[in-house]
C-alpha cells in the first residue's frame, strides 16, 4: 500500500531524474519547470511533513532542511540568470546539494515518519499531500 514515505520517495526520484537530465545548457524552459517542482515539493514537505516532526518536538536536522530548500531555490535562479553565459558550476553545485538532502530524507527522515504520525492521520495526510502536489 502506498504512504506518505513511498510517495515522497517516488517524487524524489522524479526531481533527481529531471535534475540530472538538465545538461551543460539547459533550456529556460527546462529551469522554469524544475523550479517550479523543487519549489511544489519542498512545499509539501515543510507544511505537511516538516511540521509534523515540529509539532512532535523531534527536530533533527528540520531547520537545515528548509535552509537547503531555499539555497537550492536561489541557485535555480542564478543559473536562469546565467543561461547566457555559464551555469555549469551552479548546476554541478545544485545537483551535489540536492542529492545528499534527498539522501537525507529518504535513509534518515522519512523511515521516522511512521512513528511521528497518528494512526488515523497517515490517510488524511497522504491525500492532502497529493492534493497539495500538484504534477
Ligand atoms: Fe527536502
Ligand atoms: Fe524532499
Amino acid at each position: 500500500m502506498e504512504d506518505v514515505k513511498t510517495f515522497m520517495t517516488k517524487d524524489h526520484k522524479r526531481l533527481n531524474k529531471s535534475l540530472m537530465s538538465l545538461g551543460e545548457t539547459p533550456s529556460e524552459k527546462n529551469i522554469d519547470n524544475l523550479r517550479l517542482n523543487l519549489k511544489n515539493h519542498f512545499e509539501v514537505e515543510e507544511k505537511f511533513i516538516f511540521k509534523a516532526f515540529i509539532t512532535a518536538n523531534e527536530i533533527y536536522d528540520i531547520f537545515k532542511l528548509i535552509d537547503e530548500h531555499k539555497e537550492m531555490i536561489s541557485l535555480v535562479d542564478e543559473i536562469k540568470k546565467e543561461l547566457q553565459s555559464n551555469p555549469s558550476e551552479k548546476i554541478k553545485e545544485l545537483k551535489k546539494i540536492n542529492s545528499a538532502h534527498i539522501k537525507y530524507e529518504d535513509e534518515f527522515l522519512y523511515p521516522k515518519l511512521e512513528n511521528i504520525l497518528a494512526n488515523n492521520h497517515k490517510k488524511e495526510l497522504l491525500s492532502e499531500i497529493k492534493k497539495n502536489r500538484k504534477r
